[in-house]
């Protein structure tokens, strides 16, 4: 890690803002000089600042640090712009402060600034986690803390001494961290740890042999003897309880056995004796029950002579039930008769209405052909009179065409008369005449003086022939219309004929039509006023009559002749129900007329089997009836009262044979004897359970005794060797060094560090002196082993590193910092340390020490290595080119590079 660049702004000494530019020095040694007071130190502070938040000596605060130079409005800050292998890290840093700031309205205010870190990144983005985020995240950046950094970096005003004195408990912190031997810690703490485990199972293990033991039962009887407390004398004396306890377990069992057989033999007395007893008891409890029985002898005879009465009343009933069951058959025969007459009835009524239907229907077809025949007449008429008009046409036809003719003739003539006229004036005797040749003429024609033209004649002619023609036309239509009507009435009066059965004239025929027009329409409306109200037949009324609406001429006619074919098959297929009906009547009526008789002699057998089985009146005969189930149950307690009766005699009797020559004996003393030995015996049941449950205990306790006992000797086994591990990690071996693993490693990684040190120093020296560690006080003590000695070259002696003068405090200071940050690096590929800055210490040196010592550094720092010596001793300045120059005036410090 490498300073690129720092601005400060209103920092310690440096009222306004000022930067420094360490891109153009990247290697080698350079000098930071100025007066006292003058903000070198500042410079060195705000470095460390930027980087920890804290200055080079930890001494001055982040909230020290805003400057009394300040303007009221003027920010404070420190930017720190950093290289580390090859990429660049920017950090802006802030302590908290106030700040004064004017409002838009000219007041001003007093506003308190937050202290703020933050991060950019070599990409130019800011790092965006939290203060301490940001903080961990630097940390981890630079790879060092801030006070393992002070101790290799930046090494601070008066803190050199520091290094060279610090104790060996501080020292181990720091290596701890640097090298991280806290895993030896670890190691250490794992030995310990298992070494207290063992321990800890040791002692469980001898708690839980002497619980165990304590679980022992002495068998009773047996005389304690010496226990020394030890695992052997315990296991030895429960050896002891098993041999004597299992001794007393037989002889008890011996003893045991023999009791059994005397409490044995004492039981069968009392089990024969009990018997005997129970026998007595059974015949006087058989005898008593003999009595109660015999005594219900009278209530069991009662029950036979009702049992007897009762079946032959039961006889009786059977006749009984006959005439029941023939009355029974006789009501169904009636009521299924009643059901067919009704039947009858019904179906008698709705033939009379078919057959009423078959009359409406021929009603309806008469006055429909009726109607038909009116037509006809109507029609017959309106021909006469057409023919009539067509006559009359016709004559008034010819009687113009004769006017006609006669006027054409009449002109003709009238024509003709004047042509002759005028011929004959022209005709001379003798000349012959241009019409007849004759030559001569008698009687000449004169001119009569009537001018008739040709014209005129021949439009006479004309209106003549028309006339003909149109009279020939309508006397030709006259005959035709006089022969259609001729044939219409011919077909009336046929018809007229078939319908009366005689033939009537033109007007006889219209009178016999309207009268029985309404003979008919009287008839059918009765037949139909029976009918509407039949449910079934008014629906057939209305469809008849909606049928006929829709015919034509003679279709009607055979409609209404379908319509009634229709209505007698009905009546044909209910005649063909009544007979059955009527049949099927006829059957019941002659089986009811069987019932009859049959119920009769039923009746008579009844009334006789009655008298026969002793009853007098059919009363009597009643109250005798019995249910079955109640004369099954008088049956079944007679039966069982006998069988009791018989069993109880065979069981007295039995009794008595087997208690011949039996006597009764002493129970209560033979129980009494019975109970001593059965105490006996239970007493001695107790004892030997009791030895056999110790002896069982006891053998279970030997086995786990047994085991505790090899437990403990395998663990006692790893306990030496866990033991030894422990204090040997953490130095405790007696009759050994004292000192523990860690800093066993860490004086490792010391004498690296003064190996490394003392090249310097030797040189710095000049082989004067050399670095050593305090051998005599390692391994004596927790905090001993990392303490420093000097070796003094010329005289071969070792003394105390406090012993050392000033400046040579200073030289070994410095050597064995360069020597941390050499094995630092070497042992962290991570952490590159590529800068160190000295705050003071040369001006201790004389100047020979001081020309060793800038020497040593300037051979250091060749090799991409920045060294940076703060110092106001004025020769210096002559010995290094780079020099960063520090002033001071009233308004604070301001820097300059000054190169020579
Ligand atoms: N907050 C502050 N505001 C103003 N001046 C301050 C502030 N803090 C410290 N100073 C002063 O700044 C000056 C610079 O201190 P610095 O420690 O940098 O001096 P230096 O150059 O290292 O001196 P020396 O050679 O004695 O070590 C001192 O006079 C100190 O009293
Ligand atoms: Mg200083």
């Amino acid at each position: 890690m490498k300073p690129v660049y720092i601005e400060m702004s209103a920092f310690g000494s440096y009222g306004g803002v000022e930067t420094v530019d360490f891109s153009r020095k990247q290697e080698g040694l350079f000098l930071i000089t100025g007066d006292t007071g003058a903000g070198k130190t500042t410079v060195f502070d705000a470095m460390m600042y930027a980087l920890y938040g804290k200055t080079s000596g930890g001494e001055r605060s982040g909230a020290m640090m805003r400057s009394h130079y300040a303007g009221k409005e003027t920010k404070t800050y420190v930017r720190f712009v950093f290289s580390l292998q090859g990429e660049e890290y920017q950090i802006t840093r802030n302590p908290e402060y106030q700040i004064e700031k004017t409002l838009k309205n000219g007041k001003v205010k007093q506003q308190k600034v937050a202290q703020g870190v933050e991060l950019f990144l070599p990409d130019g983005t800011v790092f965006p986690g939290k203060k301490q985020e940001t903080e961990e995240r630097i940390r981890e950046i630079i790879g060092l803390t801030g006070e393992q950094f002070s101790q290799m970096a930046m090494i601070a005003q008066g803190d050199f001494l520091k290094l060279l004195y610090a104790k060996t408990d501080e020292r181990k912190k720091i290596f701890s961290h640097l090298f991280g031997t806290g895993i030896y810690v670890k190691i250490q703490e794992e030995f310990r740890q298992h070494a207290a485990n063992i321990e800890k199972k040791l002692e469980e293990n001898n708690q839980a042999f002497h619980q165990e033991f304590a679980r022992t039962i002495a068998p009773c009887g047996y005389q304690a003897r010496e226990d020394s407390g030890e695992y052997r004398s315990k296991l030895s004396i429960l050896e002891d309880y098993l041999s004597f306890g299992k001794k007393k377990e037989k002889e008890i069992a011996a003893a045991r056995t023999e009791c059994q057989n005397e409490h044995q033999k004492i039981m069968d007395v009392i089990i024969r004796a009990k018997e005997t007893e129970k026998l007595f008891d059974a015949w006087k409890k058989a005898l008593s029950e003999q009595e109660t029985l015999l005594g219900r002898q009278g209530e069991i005879g009662e029950m036979e002579k009702r049992l007897k009465r009762g079946e032959m009343a039961e006889k009786v009933r059977h006749s009984e039930e006959n005439v029941r069951n023939v009355r029974k058959a006789l009501e169904q025969k009636e009521k299924n008769a009643e059901t067919l007459r009704a039947k009858d009835e019904i179906l008698s009524q709705s033939m009379e209405l078919s057959q009423n239907a078959v009359r409406w229907l021929f009603c309806r077809r008469q006055i429909y052909t009726l109607n038909l025949l009116s037509g006809e007449l109507l029609i017959c008429t309106e021909h006469r009179q057409q023919e009539e008009e067509k006559k009359a046409a016709w004559q008034k036809l010819v009687e113009e065409s004769l006017a006609k003719r006669e006027d054409y003739e009449k002109k003709y003539s009238v024509f003709l008369r004047e042509q002759a006229g005028i011929l004959a004036k022209g005709l001379s005797q003798g000349e012959p005449c241009p019409v007849c040749g004759s030559r001569e003429h008698p009687r000449l024609a004169n001119l009569s003086g009537e001018a008739v033209s040709q014209q005129e004649v021949e439009k006479a002619r004309k209106i003549r022939d028309s006339a003909e023609e149109q009279r020939e036309q309508a006397g030709q239509e006259y005959r035709l219309r006089e022969q259609k009507a001729r044939d219409i009435w011919q077909q009336f009066f046929i018809h007229v004929k078939e319908f009366f059965g005689e033939a009537f004239s033109e007007e006889e025929s219209r009178d016999r039509i309207l009268k029985e027009q309404e003979v008919l329409e009287k008839e059918a409306g009765e037949w139909e006023k029976s009918l509407r109200h039949a449910a079934d037949w008014k629906g057939f009324l209305r469809d008849v009559k909606n049928g006929a609406k829709t015919c034509h001429g003679q279709e009607g006619i055979s409609y209404f002749d379908k319509k009634t074919e229709e209505a007698r098959e009905r009546i044909q297929k209910m005649q063909g129900e009544i007979s059955t009906n009527r049949g099927n009547l006829e059957a019941v009526e002659s089986e009811e007329n069987r019932l009859r008789r049959e119920l009769e002699g039923q009746d008579t057998l009844f009334q006789r089997m009655r008298k026969e089985a002793g009853f007098e009146s059919e009363t009597q005969y009643r109250e005798n009836l019995a249910e079955e189930k109640d004369r099954e149950q008088w049956e079944e307690e007679i039966r069982s009262y006998q069988n009791q009766v018989n069993l109880k005699e065979g069981e007295v009797k039995g009794l008595l044979s087997q208690l011949r020559g039996k006597q009764q004996q002493d129970m209560e003393e033979l129980q009494r004897q019975e109970k001593e030995l059965s105490q006996r015996l239970k007493d001695m049941e107790e004892q030997h359970m009791g030895y056999h449950a110790a002896n069982e205990t006891n053998r279970k306790i030997q086995k786990n005794l047994i085991s505790l006992e090899e437990e403990s000797k395998a663990l006692k086994r790893d306990a030496a060797v866990a033991e030894s591990l422990s204090k040997t990690a953490g130095g405790r071996l007696t009759q050994s060094v004292k000192m523990d693993l860690e800093t066993y490693v860490q004086r490792r990684y010391l004498k690296q560090i003064i190996a490394q040190a003392n090249k310097r120093f030797i040189k710095m020296t000049d082989r004067q002196f050399m670095l050593s560690m305090k051998e005599d006080s390692a391994g004596k003590g927790k905090n001993e082993g990392l303490d420093l000695m000097v070796y003094a070259i010329p005289t071969g002696t070792l003394r105390d590193i406090r012993t050392l003068s000033g400046g040579e405090s200073f030289l070994a200071a410095l050597s064995l910092a360069l020597g941390l940050s050499d094995i630092v690096m070497r042992q962290s590929g991570g952490i590159r340390l590529d800068m160190m800055f000295i705050d003071e210490g040369f001006g201790s040196l004389d100047e020979e020490s001081r020309k060793k010592a800038i020497e040593v550094l300037r051979e250091l720092s060749v090799g991409n290595r920045l060294i940076g010596i703060i110092s106001h001793v004025t020769e210096l300045k002559e010995q290094l080119d780079y020099k960063l120059c520090v002033t001071r005036n009233e308004k604070g410090s301001s820097v300059c590079w000054e190169i020579s």
